[in-house]
């Protein structure tokens, strides 16, 4: 989509004026031979960041089914009705034009008069160059956002390890991040037993990306951790026909994490950044890990597997521990990890965990500031007496109990973050996402069907303040 900033209002009759209003009603009228977009905005004109998503994305998904490829907006009626910075007013729509023009077209015949995406957007008013560079860092968020819902999107038969590691290399194409890539034998020498378990039952080799943007002198970096599970049958404890559909997206992290990082190494945040993906199939077939199979894990720790449906805690946990290398200042997980996550919050935030409270006030805010909104469940030490520790190995993959399933997730990985010798406190700060409830958008979003591209604009804003 491409931006063009003017002074005064472009006179052309093609290009559809936005008009901001009071009430609920948002739809596509004519005035004085000229199409216009209406935007109610319930009771007030004042634009809160929540309010201004949705605006956004309206205005996009009003002009595409008016069939209008050229908006104009009015910069000034948005900043006199904004609570931010003009600068951020600008990135917040901006994001939000491209992530509400992204649908993932890539298997679909092309209509006989084109795709329906609208092709400019025109700014009119005094436009200074801070605000004309939110407006181009949102979009470059957006492009993000978008080539992250495109990996997510893709088939599974498509998507296997290897091509997400390929993928990875394409998007940092031109951009200063080194990737290296694992695959069986050098996971063997790391003794990986848990990417290396869950792999088993597929014919698709394992891989575990590794992707490194050094720049923060001498910082400690941050590592970002996705889970790349590339498709998830559930294994031997297969799922049901409802539960496997979308199980393609169950990459869905490690999408994110691969165009966060993208993202700062476009913006030139000065930081160190790490990306860690363990990538694989969980596939059922004669060569399958099993229930009740033990798994040594890269830490040394065994794991007896109770159920092979619970596979994406198997594999970031071994990923949890190559991270220690780093001596890393956060590390952040980011998974399609629980249905249960989905039970708790239903689909409008994700879950997030961590020990250090902290660090889930900042995540909350960067939610909120971003559009990718977390939400809290606790991990005390008492869950640890519901079920984590094993009989036959240190600890169990899954239990029998149908309660709090997300949290007994999130303390499943604790076990490979905390340090045993020090009785308390983690190796590294550590913050824990399950996106299970935001792996797709849903009605409300004004977002296509499909992956919803979360939580990439979070963690750009984290890798950006913290
Ligand atoms: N990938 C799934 C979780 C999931 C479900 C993500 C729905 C997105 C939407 C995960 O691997 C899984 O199957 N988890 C099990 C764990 C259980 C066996 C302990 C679950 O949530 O049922
Ligand atoms: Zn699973
Ligand atoms: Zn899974």
């Amino acid at each position: 989509m491409k931006l063009t900033f003017y002074e005064k209002r472009p006179k052309d009759k093609n290009i559809a004026r936005i008009v901001l209003r009071e009430g609920n009603e948002s739809v596509v009228g004519v005035q004085g031979g000229k199409k216009v977009i209406y935007i109610g905005l319930g009771d007030g004109l004042r634009l809160n960041r929540r309010k201004l998503v949705s605006l956004a994305r309206k205005v996009v998904v009003l002009a595409k089914g008016a069939k209008i490829s050229c908006v104009a907006l009015d910069f000034k009626d948005f900043v006199k009705n904004f609570e931010v910075a003009a600068s951020e007013l600008a990135e917040v729509l901006a994001v939000n034009f491209e992530l509400a023009n992204f649908e993932f077209v890539k298997y679909k015949s092309r209509p006989r008069d084109g795709w329906n995406f609208v092709k400019e957007i025109f700014v009119f008013g005094k436009i200074m160059p801070e605000i004309k560079n939110g407006f181009k860092k949102g979009q470059i968020v957006g492009g993000e956002v978008n080539a992250c819902r495109i990996l997510a999107n893709t088939p599974g038969g498509e998507m296997t390890p290897k091509v997400l590691a390929e993928a990875a290399k394409t998007a940092f194409k031109n951009l200063p991040v080194k990737v290296s890539v694992l695959g069986c034998k050098e996971m063997g020498d790391l003794k990986m037993g848990g990417v290396l378990g869950v792999a088993k039952g597929a014919k698709e080799e394992p891989k575990f990306i590794i992707m490194e943007y050094m720049a923060g002198a001498k910082d400690k970096p941050v590592v970002l951790v996705g889970k790349g599970v590339t498709f998830d049958t559930g294994g031997l404890n297969i799922k049901t026909g409802e539960g496997m559909y979308e199980m393609h997206m169950d990459m869905s992290g490690a999408a994110s994490v691969i165009h966060v990082i993208a993202t700062a190494a476009k913006l030139k945040i000065a930081k160190n950044i790490i990306g860690l993906i363990p990538a694989v199939e969980n596939m059922p077939s004669n060569e399958s890990f099993r229930p009740g199979d033990v798994l040594r894990m890269m830490s040394g720790k065994t794991v007896e597997i109770i159920n092979t449906d619970a596979e994406g805690r198997v594999i970031l946990a071994d990923a949890l521990t190559y991270a220690k290398k780093y001596k890393p200042r956060l590390v952040v997980d980011v998974a399609t990890l629980t249905g249960a996550a989905l039970a708790a919050l239903g689909q409008r935030a994700s879950v997030i965990f961590s020990k250090d409270d902290s660090l889930i006030k900042t995540f909350q805010e960067l939610g909120e500031e971003s559009g990718d909104y977390v939400w809290p469940l606790p991990l005390w030490d008492e869950y640890e007496d519901d079920g984590i520790k094993g009989v036959f190995a240190d600890l169990v993959n899954a239990h029998k109990t149908r309660y709090g399933g997300a949290i007994l997730g999130a303390m499943f990985l604790w076990q490979f973050v905390k340090d045993d010798k020090a009785k308390a406190g983690a190796v590294f700060p550590w913050v824990h996402i399950d996106m299970a409830p935001r792996m797709t958008s849903i009605e409300g979003d004004w977002l296509a069907k499909g992956a919803a591209g979360e939580p990439t604009r979070l963690l750009v804003k984290l890798l950006e303040k913290f």
